[in-house]
Formats: structure tokens, sequence, C-alpha cells
């Protein structure tokens, strides 16, 4: 009897184990049969009661069925084992010649790439990259920069006032002040920065834009240096030989005061479109610094002297490119961005 129950139980055990699936089927079946509670375990418990005989008999058998059924889910562990790592390799299976997709990378604005290397050309002749507020107060913005109110050259910037009494700065001049007054001279800076005017919009006119500042400060400042620095800059910045011409100019903060041209990076003077038929192309001012303006910022100006500069940062973008809208550079237009 006891030995019927044995075979029947291996042939079940084993059908069982080959038909499962997975090793949570496989341990289940060996908690029914090798279990505290399996059947080969109640079989082995019960060898107790048996006679001598019969229990040496039962005892080799049952321990030989339970020794056969550990290899035979060790074995059946194993194959499983191996069939999901075979799946699983097959669905994750990568075909390495196949070309990879790009990942699609922003770039700079083409108003942040000329930012960029003007600082570095700056920076490669000794100047300091230097920032300064965008709201600004009517002080650093028009009075120390020798501009007093109802005074007529506050006309040749057209200004957004706040209701706090504050406005958005119209030019970057006014870092100019902010900066001498808390560095001691000799000083070299430029100020690449944000700045606001109330006007129409057209293809040359925007109602915010981007400035660059210099200023180079010491005892012997002259127009000299100011000539040598400014040419250097520009044959970096287009990659070629520029001529400057400073045409006589007026501005509050400077004395003398100069308009700078450049000839045509485009046509080299030989009269395009961009230089508007002339060969040259008006570009920024630039003076001696007013002696009025080093007082407003606490210096002596029978010690020191210097000049300073103010160009566009859109109009040198688009005089480089031959960019013919200024408003591109503000509508977020990718038909246009996507060209730098
Ligand atoms: N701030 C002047 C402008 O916005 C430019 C300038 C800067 C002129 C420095 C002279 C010296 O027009």
């Amino acid at each position: 009897m006891a030995k019927i129950h044995l075979k029947t139980t291996k042939k079940r055990a084993e059908k069982e184990i080959k038909k499962s699936k997975n090793l949570i089927e496989l341990n289940q079946i060996f908690k029914r049969y090798l279990g505290k509670q399996g059947k080969v375990s109640q079989i082995l418990g019960s060898l107790a009661k048996m006679s001598e005989k019969k229990r040496l008999k039962m005892s080799k058998e049952a321990n030989e069925l339970k020794a056969f059924l550990i290899l035979e889910l060790d074995a059946k562990t194993q194959e499983i084992k191996e069939e999901v790592r075979k799946s699983a390799e097959e669905a994750e299976w990568v075909d390495i010649t196949i070309p990879g997709k790009k990942p699609v990378f922003g770039h700079l604005h083409p108003l942040t790439q000329t930012k960029k290397k003007i600082e570095e050309i700056f920076q490669s002749m000794g100047f300091s990259v230097i920032d300064g507020p965008e709201i600004e107060t009517e002080w650093y913005n028009f009075d120390a920069l020798n501009i007093p109110k109802d005074h007529p050259a506050r006309d040749m910037w057209d200004t957004f006032y706040l209701k706090t009494g504050l406005l958005l700065r119209t030019h970057t001049s006014p870092v100019q002040v902010r900066y001498i007054e808390r560095r001691n001279p000799p000083l070299k800076i430029i100020v690449p920065g944000r700045i606001f005017r109330h006007e129409a919009t057209d293809a040359s006119h925007e109602i915010n834009f981007y400035q660059v500042e210099g200023l180079m400060l010491d005892k012997e400042v002259s127009v000299a240096n100011f000539k040598a620095v400014i040419e250097e800059f520009f044959k970096k910045f287009f990659e070629k030989d520029i001529n400057i011409r400073l045409r006589p100019s007026y501005f509050p903060f400077t004395e003398p005061s100069f308009e700078i041209d450049l000839s045509c990076p485009i046509c080299s003077g030989k009269e395009c479109s961009v230089c508007k038929q002339t060969g040259w192309i008006e570009i920024m001012g630039s003076g001696m610094i007013h002696p009025n303006v080093l007082k407003n910022s606490g210096l002596n100006p029978r010690n020191w002297q210097g000049f300073a500069f103010g160009m566009g940062l859109d109009r040198l973008t688009m005089i480089k490119y031959k960019i013919n809208d200024i408003r591109l550079f503000y509508s977020g237009d990718l038909r246009f961005l996507n060209q730098f």
C-alpha cells in the first residue's frame, strides 16, 4: 500500500514539475511535497510507527524520492530561469549597427552669441565684464551723467517711467557712474545689458534691445587709446580688416564726443545696401568722459581721464549676419533662430 503510495506520489510530482511554467508554481510544488507539511515529509514522519523491516525499506525509498524530487525541482528551476533570461534578451535586443537618433539640442540665441564674442574680445584686452540694474533711478540714468532735469538732451532718450518714480534704463551708461563710485581707477570695463526705449517699433527700432557700454579710466587715457582699442575690437569681431572714423557728435556725458563709423564689413567700402551705398556704417557713440560725470562719481577730474562708448549689440549682430529686421531677434521664430 505504502509502496504504491510512494510510486503515485513520485509520478504525480514528476508530472506537476514538468507542467509547471514559472518559479512560483515550482515553489508551490516544493511546499506540497517537501515542505514541513509536504507529502514526502509526512511519509518520513510516519516511519517511527512502522515495523523495523518496513521502516528500513520505506525510509530508503522515501529518502530516494526526496533526493529525486530535489534534483528534478532544481533542474526545472534552471530551465525556467534560462527561459526567462532568453526571452528578456530577445525583448531587450538592440541592433547596435542601426544609426542612433540624434537628440535635439537647444542652442544659443544669436544675440547671446554676439554678447559672448564681445566679452571674449574685450577680456583678452584686459577689460572686466560688469552688470547693472535694468530698473534705474533718474539720478544714475540722467542727472549723474550730466543731463539735469529739463535739459533738452533728455529728449535723446524716450523713457519708460515706472509709477514708483524709477525708470527703465535707456542706456547702459548709468553703470559707468555706479562702477566708478565703487572702485578706484585705473578701470577697464564693458557692460553688456538690456535697455529700454519708448519708441514705435519698426525694422530698426525696438522698445527693448541691448547695448554694450565700455569704459577705460586712468591717469593718461587719450582718444588715441580709444581708437586703438575699438579698431582692434572690430577687427576681431568681424574677423577682417576694418577702418573706423570718428565724427564729432554730442553727448552730455562726454567731451569731446564722437560718433564712430565703420568701413562696411559687408562690401568693404564698395557700397552696398547695408551701408546704404556710402561704404560706412554708423555704429556707436563715444567720447572722453565729461569732468562732471567724474565729479558725480566721486573722483577729481583733474587726476583722472578716460573714454567711454556705447554700441548696439543688436545692430552689431544685424550687420554681421546681414539681418534686416531687429524684431526677428525677439520673435521666437525658430525658422529664424535655427539658422544660427
Ligand atoms: N549712452 C549713449 C546712447 O545710448 C551712447 C554713449 C555711451 C555715448 C558712452 C558716449 C559714451 O546713445
